[in-house]
This record gives C-alpha cells, structure tokens and sequence, in this order.
C-alpha cells in the first residue's frame, strides 16, 4: 500500500501544469507534488489535442506519481485518477459522473473532466505525471459541461480541490490491487459493457459492443462477426444499432 502525501505549488499562469510539473519531476520532485494554475496558455489534452484553459474556467492540475506497480499495469493510474474525480465531484460538488473508457468524466454525457497520464523519465526512475482538466464554467468548452452547468451553482474550486486531494490518496493507496480499481472503475462506467460504440485512432477505427477490460485496463470489443478485439487507445463515441 501506498501512502501519497500531496503538496500543492500553485500559479497564477503556466503553459501546463504538466510541462512544469515535468521540469520540476526531472529536478528530483517528490511522488506527491502537484501544480495548480489559474489558468493554462498552452494547456494539452490526449491525442494531441489542445485543452482550453481560460483563467478561472477550469481546475488545471497535475500530480507526480512514482508508482510501484509494474509497468504494464501503469494503464490503471489513469483509471484510480478516474475513480478519484469522480468521487471530489460528487462530494464537494453534488455532481453525479459517468466514466467514458478509458477516462472522460461525463455529467448527463457530456464531458465535465478530462485525464492526461504521461510516463516521464526522471534521476530518481521512471515517474507518472497524471494531468486533470476539470470544467468548471462554460467558458472552458461551450461543447462540454461544467459543473456550473451541472448544479447551477458558482463551483467552489478549492472545495474540489481539498476532495480531490483526499481522493487520490484513497484510490492511490489500492494500486497494488489492480482487481479492486477495476471493479470500481466498471461499476461506475456505463461503457464497460453492453455499450455500441466506435473507437477511432488516427487512421484506424473498430466497432463494436463494448465488453469488459482487460487486466491492464485496454477495452474489450465485441465486432458484429463476433470477434473480440482488444483496444488499447482511441476516442470512444457512441453508435445507434
Ligand atoms: C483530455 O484530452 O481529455 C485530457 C485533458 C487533460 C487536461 C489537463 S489540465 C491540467 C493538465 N495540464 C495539461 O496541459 N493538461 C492536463
């Protein structure tokens, strides 16, 4: 079991939260130290994709990790960071999240959180940047939805914040214990399973119902010839029969 102790250095405006916690992991940063910023000037999301960040709009945080578990298990930190988001939204927040695989929080299905893992080499070994976007106005992602928009209340950042905190420390603490996030992952994902979905990445793009992940968190999808494929990246949407 591991115990995190998180400390948070927080900033007026960065390019990302990530990319500073980067410098800061490569100058031998603790498992545990975190960056907030108002706001984010070059803010990244997955697949390469920018993260709007305007000031106030959102909670751009990112923590460093320097996990124990082997390597080919790392998947499940985005899933424990899932796990974790979902629990400060609905304690501080009273929002209620579903999981889109591999881990969008979504409030009434649209997108409310976002996570950014990155694997980075550091002196002290190889460590885990895990970077959340949390929207918190509409002036993040007019498309997406907001906590604002979930409660009709003005979100109380540093509530979420000090629940997020909590959170991650809970979840982190059963790591080793793979199974447990993973069933806490499928019984709060509507993806999980019995889901009709198409996963696009890049050039390529499967569909398929969704049925259960893997050990290592990848997604299990079942095809209309009845084979099962095994999707480890992608963008999941949702399709009619
Ligand atoms: C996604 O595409 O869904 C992931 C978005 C992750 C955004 C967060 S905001 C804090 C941290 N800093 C970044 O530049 N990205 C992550």
């Amino acid at each position: 079991m591991t115990l995190l102790k998180p400390k948070v250095l927080r900033f007026e405006s960065l390019p990302s939260t990530n990319t500073e916690l980067a410098r800061l992991a490569s100058d031998g940063a603790a498992e545990g130290l975190a960056v907030l910023a108002d706001e984010q000037t070059a803010g990244r999301g997955r697949l390469q994709r920018a993260w709007s960040s305007p000031k106030g709009a959102g909670l751009y945080f990112s923590m460093l990790l320097r996990p124990v578990i082997p390597v080919d298990q790392w998947p499940l930190i985005t899933f424990m960071a899932a796990l974790a988001v979902g629990d400060a939204l609905q304690e501080a927040a009273g929002v209620q999240t579903d999981i889109k695989w591999p881990n969008d929080l979504l409030s009434c299905e649209r997108k409310i959180c976002g996570i950014l893992a990155a694997a980075i080499d550091t002196p002290g070994g190889r460590a885990v940047i895990i970077g959340i976007g949390i929207n918190l106005t509409p002036a993040a992602f007019p498309e997406a939805t907001s906590v604002l928009e979930a409660t009709g209340l003005q979100p109380d950042r540093e509530a979420i914040l000090a629940a997020l905190l909590a959170a991650l420390a809970r979840w982190y603490s059963l790591l080793g214990e793979g199974e447990k996030i993973l069933a806490a992952w499928a019984s709060r994902s509507s993806y999980a399973s019995g889901k009709l979905v198409q996963v696009k990445n890049g050039d390529e793009s499967w569909q398929g119902t969704t049925c259960g992940v893997e050990p290592d968190g990848a997604l299990r999808l079942r095809t209309s010839s009845g084979e099962v494929k095994i999707v480890r990246a992608g963008d999941v949407s949702l399709r009619s029969a």
